[in-house]
C-alpha cells in the first residue's frame, strides 16, 4: 500500500539508479511541486542537483529571498539569479495577455539555458510535473483549444534536449504534500496556494511596470498575510490580489484622490479546472479592504471578485 515513506524509500532508489553519477539541473520555482521534487532528488544525489530559481520581477513580495532562505535551511544547492530588470524590459509596452506570458517564458527559458550551460557537464533535466499537469498538458493544451498558455518551467524539456527526471509524475497533489511533510519540509511551504509562472504580470491587467509591480505586491501581502492570520488561507484554493487599470475618484482626509482599484480573489477547487468563488465572510472583506486602502498609497478601492470558474477563468488574464 502507497504511504509516503516507501514512496520516498522507492524514489530515491529508482532515481539514483536513474542518474548514477550524472548532474540534474533544474528550475525551481519556490511552488510545492519543485520543491519536492528537488528535495527527493537531492536526497538520491545531493550537490549534484544544481536548482537554479530566477527572480522575474514579479514575484510575491520578498518572496525570492524568503524562498531561498529556506532552500538554504533545506540544504539544496541552488542558485538565485537576479533578472528582474530584463523582465521588465521586456514587458515594457507589452499589454496582451499572452504577450505577456511568452515575453515571461522565454526570458525565463534564455536565463535558464544560459545558467544551465555554465555548468560542467549536465546530464538530465529535473522537472516537478505531477500527474494533474501530464493529464493538463494533453486535454486542455493540446492542439485542439488553447485557453492560456501555460507558461512556466513546463516549457523547458523541448529546448534543452535533455533527459528528463521526475520524481512526481504520477502523484496528485494531495500526495505530493504528504511527501512533502514526510521529508521535513515545513508547513508553510508545503500548504502553499498555486502561483502561475507568469506570476503578478498577468495580475497587473495592461502593461507591466515597475511601480505597478510594487503596489500589487503591497496589496497582496496584505491580504494573504490577512488570510493566513484569520485562518482562511487553508480554507481556499487559491488567493490573490489583482491590479485593474482603472482609476477611480475617492477622498482622503479632506482630499480628493483618484487612484487604482484592486480586486480581491479567493476561490475553492480541486484541480483548478473547475472553480468557485470563496464566501469570504464580510466581517474579512470590511477589514482587509481598510487595511489595503489606508496602507497602500495609489489604491483607493476594493472590491471582490464573485465569478466562479466557469465560466470565468482564476486569474483574470
Ligand atoms: P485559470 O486562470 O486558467 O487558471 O483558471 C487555472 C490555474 O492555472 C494557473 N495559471 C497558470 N499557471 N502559468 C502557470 O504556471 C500560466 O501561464 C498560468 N495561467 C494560469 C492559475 O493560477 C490557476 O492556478
Amino acid at each position: 500500500d502507497w504511504t509516503p515513506a516507501h514512496f520516498i524509500t522507492d524514489t530515491v532508489e529508482a532515481l539514483k539508479k536513474q542518474i548514477g553519477d550524472r548532474k540534474v539541473v533544474m528550475a525551481l520555482s519556490g511552488g510545492v511541486d519543485s520543491t519536492v521534487a528537488a528535495t527527493l532528488i537531492h536526497r538520491a544525489i545531493g550537490d549534484r542537483l544544481y536548482g537554479i530559481f530566477v527572480d522575474n520581477g514579479v514575484l510575491r513580495k520578498g518572496e525570492f529571498e524568503s524562498v531561498l532562505e529556506l532552500y538554504g535551511k533545506l540544504g539544496l544547492n541552488v542558485k538565485g539569479i537576479d533578472a528582474r530588470q530584463r523582465f521588465y524590459d521586456g514587458l515594457a509596452g507589452k499589454t496582451d495577455p499572452e504577450a505577456k506570458r511568452k515575453v515571461i517564458g522565454s526570458l525565463f527559458i534564455d536565463i535558464f539555458q544560459e545558467e544551465a550551460k555554465a555548468i560542467e557537464g549536465i546530464g538530465l533535466l529535473g522537472q516537478g510535473t505531477i500527474y494533474p499537469d501530464v493529464i493538463e498538458s494533453v486535454s486542455v493544451h493540446g492542439p485542439s483549444v488553447t485557453i492560456k498558455s501555460h507558461h512556466n518551467v513546463g516549457g523547458l524539456p523541448a529546448h534543452l534536449h535533455l533527459e528528463l527526471v521526475e520524481p512526481l509524475r504520477l502523484l496528485f497533489k494531495d500526495e505530493v504534500r504528504k511527501v512533502g511533510r514526510e521529508l521535513g519540509i515545513p508547513a508553510d511551504m508545503i500548504d502553499r496556494h498555486p502561483f502561475p509562472g507568469p506570476g503578478l504580470a498577468i495580475r497587473i491587467l495592461g502593461e507591466v511596470t515597475e511601480e505597478k509591480v510594487r503596489l500589487l505586491q503591497d496589496a497582496d501581502h496584505l491580504y494573504v498575510k490577512a488570510l493566513k492570520d484569520t485562518g482562511l488561507y487553508a480554507t481556499v484554493w487559491q488567493a490573490g490580489t489583482i491590479l485593474l487599470p482603472v482609476k477611480s475618484v475617492g477622498v482622503m482626509g479632506d482630499e480628493r484622490t483618484y487612484e487604482f482599484t484592486v480586486a480581491l480573489r479567493a476561490v475553492t477547487s480541486v484541480d483548478g479546472m473547475t472553480a468557485d468563488w470563496a464566501h469570504l465572510p464580510y466581517d474579512f472583506l470590511a477589514n482587509i479592504s481598510n487595511e489595503i486602502i489606508n496602507n497602500v498609497r495609489g489604491i483607493n478601492r476594493v472590491v471582490y471578485d464573485i465569478s466562479s470558474k466557469p465560466p470565468a477563468t482564476i486569474e483574470w488574464e
